[in-house]
């Protein structure tokens, strides 16, 4: 699955949530998360973020390795 990361962190844009065609990107109080149980990894949404928080779990940057698990313990709640 895609997964997001630090720099959403503030920021929100949401311009993800528009283009998911399986509407699986939820909103937190500090940032969005991406359930990984239900992303089809389209891909759709890594060009949309403007300060570019999105990556493919393989891509993700080593600093922001742990949002791989945020991401997956958020979509359990
Ligand atoms: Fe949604 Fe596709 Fe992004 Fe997964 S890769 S979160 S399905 S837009
Ligand atoms: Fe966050 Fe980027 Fe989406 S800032 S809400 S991941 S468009």
């Amino acid at each position: 699955p895609y997964v997001i990361t630090e720099p959403c962190i503030g920021v929100k844009d949401k311009s993800c949530v528009a283009v998911c065609p399986v509407d699986c990107i939820k909103e937190a109080d500090d940032q969005l998360y991406i359930d990984p149980s239900e992303c089809i990894d389209c891909g759709l949404c890594e060009p949309e973020c403007p300060v570019d928080a999105i990556f493919m779990e393989d891509e993700v940057p080593e600093q922001w390795k742990k949002f791989i698990q945020i991401n997956a313990d958020y979509a359990k709640k």
